[in-house]
């Protein structure tokens, strides 16, 4: 390919070096107007002590710039503007940068940087975003004071955020003063019209803090939710981190346009609406969770990002694995922990598992880059969240508490590594976990092999653990062992550090059924002996939840892909039995719900959608011919005209109910499922009614459309689950996105509106899986190339199995991702992607 010549250079993390100089203050001012945005920066540079080059240059990043003046002292300097930044020459060791660039947030489509959302300004600087407001040392290491002016209409922006404190205010101009040092992706600006929901929190110390939520008017009366959890967060991190907030004011902000979730700027947090917005008539429970759970997240990265942030970014675990291991813990310490478990364990199946066996596989510490904006993947985040679990594991509750401890007095204020993370907890414990380090660099996801001998005479059980890969891990092996009339016989944790490992289990008083990974204490793919009998009989006796889910989801796995090798009858028996004395509801719901289309595509070697589906189908069917009964009386059980509440039960009621009534659509049961739609009291049953009325013909379906569209047009988070509803359903073609792609309530613009559309479309696989899917998908890709590459990068990723599918399919993805590469002006972003994908 004749790329080479501009293609875009990867970054290395064994060329990072310290930064020649440093910042002590960076004073900035925003005069934001309606077709142009001049930002004015007054940074105060030194020379890093640590750093003993006599280098007197220095390059500044910057991109999409347009440089009005540069002084130094008084002075022009010498300089040199660049492709992606400006050269600086012969430099004092100590001096003030004055700048003056103009920049045009009013045409930002990238949302990245300062752009405009709903008509109001805000940021998003991570990470790489600051370099497209001014010149700076666009790097997490470089750690500044800000104090920010900004001058807007005081009209149409009667509210002007950023970080830290409100120092000085005037109609139309305003000057925030962070005292806290950071480095400029933790930068926020905000400038608009928004409502304000008020409170505060008191902390442990007694010291008061200032919340606020700022949105939308008209969604004002949504952010009660977000308010409660805002507050449970800090409660959360008193008591299990001992860990309390440092400013006197946290704000959060929601826009509708916005590339992630959120994002934890310092004292001023910007969200994706759809984490922020949350009441029972729109948002379902799941919705519920994600919002409290993001509003922890950005929360929690105070202490673990913000105070203690990352050398470079090949460190983003440091953060983002540490602080979705918070996120975890919180959501299970405030709801269903064992639920919690099983979501994340198939979230992490389902989607990580498939990065790591794909052509963008990484280690969660990665050695090299593009795109930086590739690199907030699976692996940095869940991986790297089950390696921080298996560190937990480990040292336990109290040495994993130490551990943190240490890391905080050691590193409070510093920019820092993976390894100064682990050597905090090995210190405070003093335990090695020198041969741990290979989870963070080496990628893939290690398979296991288990198989075990029962002496009788001695009351043992040999074990033999293999790992199959090239390398060897460390890592907790939970189990228990069960008689095989299923009572408990003993429980513990091994801990497996060599390619082959002998274990010899002692007091084993009956030859056992042994349950292995429970809790899944470790990210791997494991092989057991175990026979669907045997799985049966955990179903039936275990206590993990975890391991119950599990059991059940390898039997469903082989009844769907080697239907002549399970007899179901067995299954179905202990399925009646679990589902009639289960009391979690919620455990139930899961176990009946079989593994995804997406999931059962990494299982075989060659994907045939066509073939997965109708095998998918064939046991829904043997399901409905076995329990069809039993599913209808469950689910009439379940009716209840309770207030709404998001307690376990209530959720777990909920749940059960509507997988009951998805099965029971399949069976024909509409105008059941058309009663629920219509006398929902909430988002989450009337959602579920609306998808299963969706999911085939009947009569009820153009009606049901439009009373929810009339009902509901003005919500945007809801407008997004009604076109992701359609996207989604199994009978809509490519014709159908085209037309809801000119519908008026769509916008390219709009990530969260663009994935429920054509991102909901990829995972409909008989519809999107042919010439005429690619070909609209790629259009749509090439549009993303110009106007959002980030979101763009993240969609063609669909490609990245291309092998894997039968051979028309295979040649058809090929052909568009070479169309792809042929592009000119290819974004670094879809670049890195599509060239790996095709690399042979
Ligand atoms: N720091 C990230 C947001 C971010 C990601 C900014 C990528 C720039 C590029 C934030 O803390 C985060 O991780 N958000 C997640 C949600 C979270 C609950 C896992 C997100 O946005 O998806
Ligand atoms: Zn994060």
């Amino acid at each position: 390919m004749v790329i080479s010549a501009i293609a875009p250079q990867p970054i290395y993390r064994k060329d990072y070096q310290p930064s020649a100089y440093l910042i002590h203050t960076t004073e900035l001012s925003f005069d934001l107007r309606e077709n142009e945005t001049i930002v004015s920066s007054k940074i105060h540079f030194y020379k890093n002590p640590k750093c003993l080059t006599n280098d007197n240059t220095l390059f500044l990043n910057g991109i999409d710039l347009e440089l009005i003046s540069i002084v130094i002292e008084g002075d022009q300097p010498n300089y040199e503007l660049q492709d992606e930044g400006l050269q600086l020459y012969q430099l004092n060791d100590e001096f003030v940068l004055e700048l003056v660039n103009r920049i045009h947030p009013e045409v930002n489509t990238s949302l990245n940087g300062l752009y405009q959302s709903s008509g109001n300004f805000c940021t998003q600087c991570e990470a790489h975003g600051f370099r497209q407001i001014t010149y700076y040392l666009d790097r997490p290491d470089v750690l500044s004071v800000f104090t920010t002016h900004i001058i807007a209409d005081k009209d149409k922006y009667p509210v002007l955020l950023s970080n830290g404190n409100l120092t000085k205010t005037s109609a139309g101009k305003v000057t925030w003063h962070d005292p806290t040092s950071k480095p400029c992706y933790l930068f926020a600006l905000v400038a608009g019209d928004f409502a304000v929901l008020e409170d505060s929190y008191t902390t442990i110390s007694g010291r008061e803090v200032a919340l606020k939520i700022y949105v939308e008017h008209h969604n004002i009366n949504k952010t009660g939710f977000a308010m409660d959890s805002l507050k449970r967060s800090f409660a959360w991190d008193e008591s299990r981190f001992n860990l309390e907030y440092d400013l006197d004011i946290y704000m959060i902000v929601a826009v509708d346009d916005f590339n992630m979730g959120a994002m934890e700027n310092k004292g001023l947090n910007i969200f994706n609406s759809t984490f922020v917005l949350a009441d029972p008539k729109t948002a379902t429970d799941k919705d519920f969770i994600n919002v409290e759970a993001v509003i922890g997240h950005e929360y929690f990265h105070n202490w673990t990002g913000n105070r203690v942030t990352c050398q470079d970014w090949f460190q983003l675990s440091l953060k983002e694995g540490l602080t979705v291991f918070r996120d975890q813990e919180f959501t299970s310490d405030l709801h269903a922990r064992s639920i919690k478990r099983i979501e994340d364990v198939n979230a992490l199946r389902t989607f990580q598992f498939a990065e790591d066996a794909g052509p963008m596989k990484h280690p969660v510490r990665p050695e090299s880059y593009i795109e930086m904006n590739n690199f907030y993947t699976l692996t940095v985040y869940e991986k790297g969240a089950e390696v921080i679990r298996m560190i937990h594991s480990f040292l336990g509750e109290a040495g994993f508490q130490k551990g943190m401890k240490l890391y905080f007095e050691r590193h409070d204020g510093d920019a820092v590594t993976i390894d100064d993370f682990v050597a905090s907890m090995s210190d405070a414990n003093d335990f090695d976990f020198k041969p741990f380090m290979t989870w963070y660099s080496c990628s893939g996801t290690p398979s296991v092999s288990i198989s075990s001998n029962y002496n009788e005479k001695e009351q043992s059980l040999q074990v033999v653990v293999k790992q199959l890969g090239e390398h060897c891990y460390f890592w907790p092996l939970n189990y228990a062992l069960f008689s095989e009339q299923g009572k408990k016989i003993k429980q513990g944790m091994l801990t497996v550090d060599q390619k082959q490992q002998e274990f010899v289990l002692t007091g084993v008083t009956s030859k056992p059924i042994a349950s292995w990974l429970r809790e899944f204490s470790a990210p791997i793919k494991l092989v057991t002996e175990l026979t669907v009998v045997q799985k049966i009989v955990l179903v039936g006796c275990e206590e993990d939840a975890f391991s119950i889910w599990d059991n059940a989801q390898q039997i469903w796995l082989s009844m769907i892909l080697t239907p002549d090798k399970v007899n179901e009858m067995n299954f179905f028996n202990a399925l009646e039995k679990f589902i009639n004395t289960t009391t979690d509801k919620s455990l139930v719901s899961k176990v009946l719900t079989l593994p995804s289309e997406r999931l059962l595509h990494q299982q075989v070697k060659v994907i045939d959608v066509f073939k997965i589906q109708q095998q998918r189908e064939a046991v829904i069917q043997k399901i409905l011919n076995r329990f069809e009964s039993l599913l209808l009386a469950t689910y009439q059980s379940l009716i209840n005209t309770d207030v709404y509440e998001l307690t376990p039960e209530a959720v777990g009621n909920r749940s059960l109910k509507n997988t009951c009534l998805y099965y029971l659509s399949q069976a024909g049961h509409l105008q059941l499922v058309n009663e629920q739609f219509n006398q929902a009291n909430c988002m989450t049953d009337q959602i579920a009614a609306f998808n299963a009325l969706l999911s085939c013909k009947n009569s009820y379906q153009a009606q049901a459309k439009e009373v929810f569209y009339q009902t509901y047009k003005d919500d945007v988070q809801v407008m997004d689950k009604f076109f992701a509803a359609q996207s989604t359903a199994k009978l809509t073609t490519v014709e159908d996105i085209e037309r809801l792609m000119t519908h008026e309530l769509f916008s390219f613009n709009t990530p969260n509106r663009l994935r429920s559309v054509v991102g909901g479309f990829t995972q409909n696989y008989i519809n999107f899986h042919h010439q005429a899917g690619y070909e609209f998908f790629t259009d749509i890709i090439l549009k993303l190339n110009k106007s959002n590459p980030q979101i763009g990068a993240r969609l063609v990723s669909v490609y990245n199995h291309w092998r894997r599918f039968t051979p028309e399919l295979k040649a058809l993805q090929k052909q568009q991702l070479e169309r792809i590469m042929q592009t000119k002006d290819l974004s670094s972003d879809i670049f890195e992607i599509v060239q790996a994908a095709l690399k042979p």
